[in-house]
């Protein structure tokens, strides 16, 4: 009898850890390799989160197990996190605590799908979300977005895309891996088709509500169709404007019998989220917020240094992004071009592949975001080293013939 399950047969491993273990090895082997690959802040996590943390390890505070679903003390900070920011009102058995917004949305999708049931998920989208509705026994249903339209999923798209078996759509506004960042009116747009088909639910990833830039304004979507908040699912977390992707906090709120389902299977698997880290969350919440804006600051000049240089490429398209720390540039304008050593690029990930070994920069080829041929660069790395980086992708790109 084979060891491994049936259901592993249709799961991927992640391509953004593969392109972090290439460049591993051949740093190992001496050579100069700048990783454009990680989806994680460079910023360490802020002194006063850290010492919240602390002072919870000397109080005894973090030894014991605490509620599965997280201390009342870091709901009752996610419950006034989502009034200050977002208008929504959420009581604290309507909250949940996980490890990671991951281990949320993972959650969230094994108590709710049955075989066959859909899920429509914009491309390109976050690696995991396929793989999670499969391993949740559901089918997800992949909705195409062009470069033109910045990615993002057009009104009559998702109209087309909704069945009689859609279960969930989900949304990621800004989004990883193009940083497309949906308008108030734009999200209302889709909201409005979400109006006509009763029987879906929403699922929301708003993991980078806070890293935007110039004037955009972040909205969620129960904040702009009130008449959604009994079908949505709002998940966000701690990871990336916190800059506390190790600490593993992510939380979400909706629908009281679902938490209590999402809870159901973490009592059953992992329990609670480390609890020292949820002391750091609450401290992270509730406590000065200024050090954002002082990133966004330096995110802003570094996604415009990418667009720009990137624009300026042989063969590269890339739209200027509203939020997050990613740039999706198209490479098409590559296709069929052939390398100084004689290889023919026929596709996005031999693009990365001949970029990594001819340069030493290190990016996600963008077929397992759903879209291709593009690239995805995370700019969450130092400005001297992303320029350097992009000098040497003009560089690449202009020995193409
Ligand atoms: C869109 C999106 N959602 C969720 C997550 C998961 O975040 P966490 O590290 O809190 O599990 C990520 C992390 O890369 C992400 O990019």
């Amino acid at each position: 009898m084979a060891l491994l399950a049936d259901h592993l047969k249709r799961i991927k491993p992640s391509a953004t850890i593969a392109v972090t273990d290439k460049a591993r090895a051949l740093r190992q082997a001496g050579r100069n390799v700048i990783g454009l690959g990680a989806g994680e802040p460079d910023f360490d996590t802020p002194g006063n989160i850290k010492l919240a943390a602390i002072q919870a390890i000397e109080t005894g505070k973090a030894a014991k197990y605490t509620a599965v679903d997280g201390i009342p003390e870091l709901k009752d900070a996610v419950s006034r996190k989502f009034k200050r920011d977002n208008e929504l009102d959420y009581k604290p058995s309507q909250i949940i605590i996980g490890t990671g917004g991951k281990q949320v949305l993972y959650n969230a999708l094994m108590v709710t799908l049955n075989p066959g049931d859909e899920v429509v998920i914009p491309a390109p989208y976050w690696v995991s979300y396929p793989d999670m509705v499969m391993l949740a026994g559901g089918e997800p249903v992949a909705v195409p977005t062009r470069l033109e339209d910045g990615f993002k999923m057009k009104p009559e798209a998702l109209d087309r895309a909704i069945t009689p078996r859609t279960k969930w759509v989900i949304l990621n506004s800004p989004s990883n891996p193009t940083g497309a960042g949906y308008t108030r009116a734009e999200l209302k747009a889709l909201t409005d088709v979400l109006m006509k088909h009763p029987h879906v639910y929403l699922m929301t990833d708003d993991m980078y509500e806070h890293l935007v830039y110039d004037d955009f304004e972040f909205t969620t979507p129960a904040q702009v169709e009130p008449n959604l908040y009994e079908r949505t699912l709002t998940v966000n977390g701690t990871s990336k404007a916190y800059c506390m992707t190790g600490w593993r906090i992510g939380y979400a709120a909706g629908m009281e019998p679902l938490i209590k389902a999402m809870a159901m299977i973490q009592s059953q698997s992992t329990s609670n989220p480390a609890a020292v880290s949820q002391w750091a969350a609450v401290e992270a919440l509730n406590g000065p917020q200024e050090f954002i804006a002082s990133h966004n600051k330096i995110f802003k000049e570094r996604r415009d240094l990418c667009v720009s240089m990137l624009n300026q490429s042989t063969g590269l398209t890339c739209p200027k992004p509203e939020g997050a720390f990613y740039v999706y540039p198209s490479c098409a304008g590559a296709m069929g071009k052939t390398t100084p050593g004689g290889r023919t690029i026929t596709n996005d990930e031999e693009f990365v592949t001949e970029l990594l070994e001819a340069e030493g920069v290190a990016v996600v080829q963008g077929t397992p975001f759903g879209f291709g041929p593009a690239f995805r660069i995370s700019y969450a790395t130092k400005t001297e080293e992303l320029e350097e980086a992009c000098q040497r992708i003009q560089r690449f790109c202009a020995s193409l013939k």
